[in-house]
């Protein structure tokens, strides 16, 4: 096992009703911004809830941040806490609204171009305390410290991560995302998956607890995911997506293990080039980096294939090549299509995804820095 320094500072309010407690959570005599998106928490009563529970508060609303949150609209936010004085936010909503408040949580004491602390790793050395209310389970943003950024201008879209910018606390209330589109639970199951194996899908450093626990968590989305797609006000099976999702990235499983994360930053490129969902970039790239990078993994695959997938029968190589079949059908199983012809994206994107990451200083990807260019090429023509 690799050396490591664990810290997660986040306090979880898990459950039904725990949108009531948030005052005890927050400074009596804050300013409050509540920061939100285009309008589901008005529909499902999410909003009522958090307004009833700041009863008397100083409160300050921000709506119409957009899924995969643009620098452009989160930079009106950062005026308004600026001009008000605003000192604790409280994002309430999915990723892409807890992402955006982790950045506006930065850039309202930042000097300079906030943007430079995604394009340019500019240090961050303060942030606006906030907390969060999740209401869509998928990123694991309410307990990492970890944002995506887009630059809509230039179809750029960034990450940065700073301990500064973990919530204070997040509140996960399964009944707070019985409202979900199928297509947004779908997308959280393919999600959560992916992140557990971009910890674990690597090659093994003899830390057999974080194995078990990714591998746990594995099984638990591929039995509960159809069972909240199936019903989904299922309450239980609902509650353990969402708690799976959470501890799929919030550190825990990546301590003293390799990591890959391949896949997510061809995904990012994806998004911010042709505007598919998040989730949909990963179902489509994750098979074919399995696929590309099976010499390098080749120990891992048989693992998850043996533990995860039950495949013990057939030579290494079925068994590689069955396990990674698996991950594909499971992905469609629970509505994620695996192409980029799914999705009306041709082979014309390659060399376009391999230009900006090379921009983005992305040419050492993966947990061996040897996915370079020319391998995310083959990687992306198998994706077609
Ligand atoms: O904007 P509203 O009206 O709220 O609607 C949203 C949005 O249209 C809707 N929604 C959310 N909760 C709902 C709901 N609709 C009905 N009922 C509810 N309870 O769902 C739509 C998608 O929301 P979004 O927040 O964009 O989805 P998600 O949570 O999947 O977040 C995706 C973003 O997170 C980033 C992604 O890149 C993407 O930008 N990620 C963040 C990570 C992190 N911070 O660690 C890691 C991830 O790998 C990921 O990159
Ligand atoms: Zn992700």
């Amino acid at each position: 096992m690799e050396n490591f320094v664990f810290y997660n500072p986040v306090k979880i309010l898990f459950g039904k009703g725990q949108i009531a407690n948030i005052a005890q959570e927050i400074p009596g005599d804050a300013k409050i911004l509540i920061t939100y998106g285009g309008g589901s928490i008005k529909a499902n009563g999410v909003y009522d809830q958090v307004k009833s529970a700041l009863a008397g508060r100083k409160v300050f609303e921000f709506g119409g941040i957009e899924p995969n949150p643009h620098l452009e609209t989160l930079m009106k936010a950062v005026e308004l806490i600026r001009k008000e004085g605003i000192d604790f936010i409280l994002a309430v909503g999915g990723g892409s609204v807890v992402d955006g408040t982790k950045f506006i949580a930065a850039a309202v004491p930042f000097v300079g171009d906030p943007w430079d602390i995604l394009a340019k790793g500019a240090p961050v050395n303060a942030a606006v305390p906030f907390g969060a209310v999740l209401t869509l389970p998928a990123t694991g943003s309410e307990m990492n410290p970890t944002a995506v950024i887009t630059k809509s201008e230039t179809q750029e879209k960034l990450y940065f991560a700073n301990p500064l910018v973990f919530p204070k606390f997040s509140v996960l209330d399964p009944e707070t995302t019985f409202s979900l589109p199928t297509r947004q639970i779908s997308n959280g199951i393919v999600d959560a998956f992916t992140h557990v194996m971009e910890q674990y899908l690597t090659y093994s450093v003899n830390a057999p607890l974080q194995d078990r626990m990714a591998e746990s968590i594995l099984k638990t989305l591929i039995e509960e995911g159809p069972k909240t797609l199936a019903n989904p006000t299922d309450y239980d099976a609902r509650a353990n997506l969402v708690w799976s999702a959470t501890m799929a990235l919030n550190g825990l499983i990546a301590v003293g293990v390799p990591q890959d994360w391949t896949t997510h930053m061809i995904g990012h490129e994806l998004t911010a080039l042709h505007g598919m969902d998040h989730a949909q970039t990963l179902a489509v790239v994750l098979p074919s980096t399995l696929t590309i990078r099976r010499d390098r993994k080749s120990q891992k695959l048989l693992q998850y294939a043996d533990r995860v997938w039950e495949i013990v029968g057939g030579s290494e190589d079925e068994r590689i090549d069955a396990a990674i079949s698996k991950t594909r059908d499971f992905f469609e199983s629970v509505g994620v299509r695996t192409r980029l012809s799914d999705y009306g994206v041709g082979v014309e994107t390659i060399p376009v995804v391999i230009k900006n990451l090379e921009k983005h200083g992305m040419t050492a990807l993966g947990e061996n820095k040897d996915v370079n260019p020319q391998v995310v090429e083959k990687i992306l023509a198998l994706c077609v």
